[in-house]
């Protein structure tokens, strides 16, 4: 399947694996995510891509594992992300807050909480809300939301991302899916969340990560669209690029959208539209295939097998191409992009993300470097699935990752004898 015509090279290194190592130093263990991408890795690209003071753009920050790396080096730091959960996350994560400040937050909180609990506020108008949620667990869920609400900013954040967390365990959804899926009726009835308990429980352990995380940078996060310019952005303004994009699209990957519908909903995120038809590769996308001789090859493969599956396949990476032409843009001369991808099968056919990239970079002025092999020892992360939606028909997927190292080349100057002479014939 792969067209041996890709010049970049591949390069198996376990030293990028950090097999068995912590990964909740700092302020990643604030709030887990779907796909987080390990601090090991985000710190050394870090280290070797930038230097201090430089400004590091993450285009799919999710709940900002790079970004915390980033600031905690002293290099600034741009997160995007689509999702307004992850955007709230990520500032949680990336704003260090003064232990008295978080003390006061805390204490306005329990002040607040006896008379809220006496008589909860409404809940929002969540669909389908007691099949989510036990009854008794929606009061106490209200008055925790209510009594965090009116406390002050920095605090408020982290205190809201706390209660996502808590919104997450207190509901009948599985803990460990990243989907949807009520727990089942055995199951259900041993289910007995105590949503003050467990907020009293990660405020303090969130309280303590927040006071210690001294970062020497500031962080900026933006709920946006990756494929979008960042029109206020000039040409050349970032030092790097550091991201995990999506691996797919979210219906067929990893479902961000359904992982963060429920605490979106108390919240107030939730948007009118399916975050995850919104996401990369979420709608069909009506334009030509980019060019590519990895893509060309794979999207074939899949069509003789689904037509759908292959319109699907083609549109992420139709989408993927707007993230490269804006990240093109955006990156300075000499600076590196690095992109870490997973490369997923759809209906037996292996689609090679990395090389994928690699062809449409090229044309954009990104020069592939090389791709460094890593296993996934911890990545929440689906390692099996069906690649033929045949029941039962299992296949080892997504246990390596591909860190594709793409360098901006100067852009080529125009000959001195053509320049505003207007389009040659
Ligand atoms: C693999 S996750 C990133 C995880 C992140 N590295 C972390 O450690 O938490 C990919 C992210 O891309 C985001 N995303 C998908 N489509 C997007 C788009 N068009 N614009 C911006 N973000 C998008 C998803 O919401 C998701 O948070």
């Amino acid at each position: 399947m792969l067209v041996a015509a890709s010049p970049v090279i591949r390069r198996r290194d376990p030293s990028w694996d950090y097999a068995g190592e912590p990964t909740k130093r700092l302020t990643h263990a604030l709030h887990s995510y779907p796909a987080m991408m390990i601090p090991q890795v985000a710190a050394r690209l870090v280290a070797q891509l930038s230097r201090p003071g430089d400004r590091i753009l993450d285009p799919f920050c999710g709940s900002g594992s790079v970004l915390v790396e980033a600031i905690a080096a002293g290099r600034r730091a741009l997160g995007i992300d689509l999702n307004p959960l992850a955007a709230l996350i990520a500032r949680a994560k990336t704003t260090p807050i003064a232990p008295a400040a978080v003390n006061a937050a805390l204490e306005h909180v329990e002040a607040a909480l006896p008379a809220l609990l006496a008589a909860p506020p409404p809940p929002p108008p969540i669909p389908r809300l007691e099949f989510w949620f036990k009854p008794e667990v929606i009061p106490p869920l209200s008055a925790l939301h209510a009594a965090i609400r009116t406390t002050d900013e920095p605090a408020r954040t982290m205190l809201l991302a706390t209660f996502s967390e808590v919104v997450r365990l207190a509901s009948n959804t599985r803990a460990s899916e990243f989907k949807l899926y009520r727990y089942p009726a055995a199951r259900l009835a041993r289910h007995r969340p105590d949503p003050i308990a467990l907020f009293r429980a990660r405020a303090a352990r969130n309280a303590a990560l927040v006071a210690t995380f001294t970062p020497t940078a500031d962080a900026e996060i933006r709920l946006a669209d990756s494929r979008r310019p960042l029109a206020d952005l000039a040409p050349g303004s970032v030092d790097a690029v550091i991201t995990s994009p999506p691996y797919g699209d979210s219906r067929t990957t990893v479902a961000y959208g359904q992982f963060s519908r429920l605490s979106a909903q108390w919240l107030g995120l939730a948007s009118d539209r399916d975050l995850d038809l919104r996401l990369l590769g979420g709608e069909p996308v009506d334009a030509p295939l980019p060019p590519s001789p990895n893509l060309e090859a794979a999207v074939a493969a899949i069509a003789r097998r689904d037509t759908r599956r292959a319109t699907a396949v083609a549109s992420f990476y139709v989408d993927m191409a707007s993230c490269l032409t804006e990240i093109a843009r955006l990156l300075r001369p000499g600076g590196v992009a690095a992109l870490v991808v997973g490369n997923r099968r759809v209906k037996d056919v292996q689609l090679p993300t990395d090389l994928i990239l690699a062809d449409l970079a090229a044309p954009l002025g990104l020069e592939p470097c090389e791709v460094i092999i890593r296993r996934i020892p911890t990545k929440r992360l689906p390692s099996r699935n069906s690649p033929s939606n045949v029941p039962g028909a299992v296949a080892e997927t997504m246990s390596h990752e591909y860190i594709l190292l793409l360098e901006r080349r100067a852009p080529v100057a125009a000959p001195a004898r053509l320049a505003g002479a207007g389009t040659a014939r």
